[in-house]
């Protein structure tokens, strides 16, 4: 008879590692043995490890992947599920505000964030593949909607993330058949930014994460925030929130940004906008 799962001996601190190279934080879910699924213990690591990089001067944009075959294969059916379960309803919501709580902040990150998806991505893993702001899946990485397949309904935020980025009758067909989708048809589908060969994956992500810091950094902030937010605005009140945003920028040294990045355009004539970002190391510091 095969031996019943028990409960992952790994220290809390393990769950979660991390390596910042030049600039980019390289987040790892790190429990492969469970496929990262995501146990209490790996939720309230992942809250402290984001915390402590959102705010360093040396990191300008996050990389969330997982270590080993998974990205993360949900939620921990053990640790997560039936142990709070068994604890009653306080031990429960605890579990859920400690997942939730990083998928929140990381929605909501001040610097830019890539989800690079190398494996299996289940249920609960929608959560943070919506709060990355751009998804790079491997061809060969699995999306799943499983719930299903354990009669539960997809929780967490995992039905809402199918029904914002997938087509309606995708999303629909994807949470009621449990069926898995590859990288490629994940990135058709909407699901992930794109998708790529898996011996690919890395370096495609760091071109991105290299672009990405090239970018002026209140100005990135700003964008996606703002993308996040017009998605439930209407025109107007998205017309206005835009207006609002961009002089609330300003005050984060705008003007002299744009005042440096024209004048490399007009005057300087060694950039163009439209193919590219202006050389930010010029703008005069106060
Ligand atoms: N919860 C708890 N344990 C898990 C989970 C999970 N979500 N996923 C994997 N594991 C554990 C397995 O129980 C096993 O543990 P053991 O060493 O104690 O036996 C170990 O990780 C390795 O898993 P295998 O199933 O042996 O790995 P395999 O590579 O064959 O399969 C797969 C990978 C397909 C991801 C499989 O583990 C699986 O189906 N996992 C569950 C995926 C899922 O449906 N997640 C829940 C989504 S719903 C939600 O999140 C709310």
């Amino acid at each position: 008879m095969a031996m019943p799962s028990q409960p992952d001996p790994r220290p809390e601190e393990e769950t979660v590692k991390y390596e910042v190279i030049d600039g980019v934080a390289w987040v790892y879910f790190n429990r492969p043995d469970k496929r990262n699924c995501q146990s209490p213990k790996l939720n309230r690591q992942m809250g402290r490890v984001l915390n402590e990089l959102e705010f360093r001067d040396d990191v300008q944009v996050l990389v969330l992947t997982g270590e080993g075959s998974a990205w993360s294969a949900g939620m921990d059916l053990l640790e997560y599920f039936r142990m709070n379960e068994a604890g009653g309803i306080g031990a429960v919501r605890k579990a859920q505000r400690e997942a939730y709580s990083w998928w929140e902040r990381l929605r909501w990150y001040e610097k830019a964030t890539i989800g690079m998806i190398n494996g299996w991505c289940f249920g609960g893993a929608y959560g943070p593949l919506f709060a990355c702001d751009i998804a790079i899946a491997s061809d060969d990485a699995q999306f799943g909607l499983s719930e299903i397949n354990w009669a539960i309904l997809p929780g967490g935020g995992a039905s809402k993330v199918a029904a914002e980025l997938m087509p309606y009758r995708k999303a629909m067909y994807h949470a009621m058949m449990g069926e898995n989708l590859t990288g490629q048809q994940a990135a058709e589908q909407g699901l992930v930014t794109e998708s790529v060969p898996a011996d690919k994956l890395k370096a495609r992500v760091q071109e991105i994460a290299d672009n990405l810091k090239k970018k002026d950094t209140h100005a990135l902030r700003a964008t996606k925030w703002a993308m996040r937010r017009v998605m439930e605005m209407t025109y107007d009140n998205a017309e206005d929130y835009l207006i609002r945003t961009q002089e609330a920028l300003n005050d984060f040294g705008g003007w002299e940004t744009r005042k440096e990045a024209t004048k490399q355009f007009l005057d300087e004539k060694t950039f163009k906008p439209g193919l590219g970002a202006f050389d930010k190391t010029k703008v005069a510091k106060d």
